[in-house]
């Protein structure tokens, strides 16, 4: 049986509970959160036998092997950080840090401690994404020659998960202050990691441009300044030589949580609509090049990432998924935040 902790008891951190609930041979054992109210109640609605208000507690007092770290992005390597170095296997939530010289101490820290280490980059939740990765990496698409990626968000326009001016959840995300990169943190983290796996390459360079819209008098809210991003545009080239956009909102009005992507190869192209199917995607490939017929290919589940990182601690065998691929999409993060303070092309190194 694998013991579980879960660092961090908001919003998000229902899903991960309920995740590991659904899977055999493993159980939550202890929840942590500086909050002790909502560690409580948090405890009480899973069946959690112990609480604590920081990691230090939990590691001193607690008999468990893996933790699942759920906290605001600016916490994520202050958590994970004596995890890892204590031993214990963990997925992170995503980003892996504000910055990339941030995760890299994660990155540095797992290569000596060999724990599992993992991100939750959700949305390889899609079995549809990694046909198309398979397909990509085999050149059943040929050449990657243009692509077009977004995700879309609407919650600075409809309540659908709230009012964000009086939620904290959604406050702290609109701060750097508080840790946030804005929509490109914090949906662009997943955008970038799905395009660039999708296209089964590395980006070379990106030509970024942020923009934060003014939301209220001030640009204040209380203890929160409002001056994270709420858009990104990325010009982006992969080393194999693709041209494609990437970009995220989260003023698309009418679009609680859309991503999608459109990807041309010389010989085929894929379209993905994850509003539409997480199994499912569209493609022009093979003899269908000369008609531009597009047919719909149906995929089986893939395992989700709680499953995966359950798999790798039983197994020993780490998911792609891990805290290296954090640390690189988070440095095409930081090139994007440089190429948009210099107003050009920024490489990455
Ligand atoms: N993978 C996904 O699709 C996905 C979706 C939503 C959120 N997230 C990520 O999950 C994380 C949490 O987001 P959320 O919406 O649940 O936020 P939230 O604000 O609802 O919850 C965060 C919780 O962490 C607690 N916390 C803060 N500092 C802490 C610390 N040092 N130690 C322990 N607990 C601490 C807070 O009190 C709060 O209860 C974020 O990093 C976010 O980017 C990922």
């Amino acid at each position: 049986m694998i013991k579980l902790a879960i660092v961090g008891t908001g919003g998000m951190a229902h899903a991960h509970a309920r995740s590991y609930e659904a899977i055999k041979g493993c159980k939550i054992v202890a929840a942590v959160d500086v909050d002790p109210k909502r560690v409580e109640a948090y405890a009480k609605e899973f069946n959690i036998p112990e609480t604590y208000t920081s990691v230090q507690d939990l590691i001193k007092h607690s008999d468990f092997d893996a933790a699942s770290v759920v906290t605001p992005d600016a916490f994520h390597v202050p958590c994970a950080l004596p995890l890892v170095k204590a031993g214990k296997h963990v997925l992170c939530e995503k980003p892996l840090a504000p910055i990339a010289k941030e995760a890299k101490k994660l990155v540095d820290a797992v290569k000596k401690t060999k724990v599992i280490n993992m991100v939750n980059f959700s949305y390889r939740n899609s079995s549809a994404l990694h046909k198309i990765h398979d397909l990509v990496a085999k050149g059943k698409l040929g050449r990657i020659m243009h692509f077009e990626a977004h995700y879309l968000q609407t919650w600075l326009t409809s309540p659908v998960w709230g009012d964000y001016k009086t939620s904290p959840q959604w406050l702290w995300r609109l701060s750097t202050a508080h840790g946030s990169k804005g929509s490109l943190g914090d949906i662009g983290v997943h955008i970038v990691d799905l395009t660039s796996f999708a296209c089964a390459d590395s980006i070379k360079q990106v030509n970024g441009q942020l923009k934060t819209f003014k939301k209220v008098k001030g640009d204040r809210i209380g203890e929160y300044k409002l001056d994270a991003n709420d858009s990104s545009f990325m010009r982006v080239e992969l080393n194999g030589g693709g041209l494609g956009t990437i970009s995220t909102t989260r003023w698309a009005t009418g679009q609680p949580n859309s991503l999608a992507l459109l990807l041309y190869g010389d010989k085929g192209a894929v379209k993905l609509d994850l509003d539409k199917s997480y199994n499912e995607f569209e493609a022009c490939m093979g003899k269908d090049v000369k008609t531009a017929t597009w047919k719909t290919i149906s995929c089986k589940n893939t395992p989700n990432m709680w499953q995966r990182f359950i798999k790798s601690i039983k197994t020993g065998k780490n998911d792609a998924s891990d805290f290296e691929r954090g640390w690189q999409v988070q440095k095409y993060l930081d090139a994007c935040i440089a190429s948009d303070k210099a107003g050009k092309a920024v490489s990455i190194r």
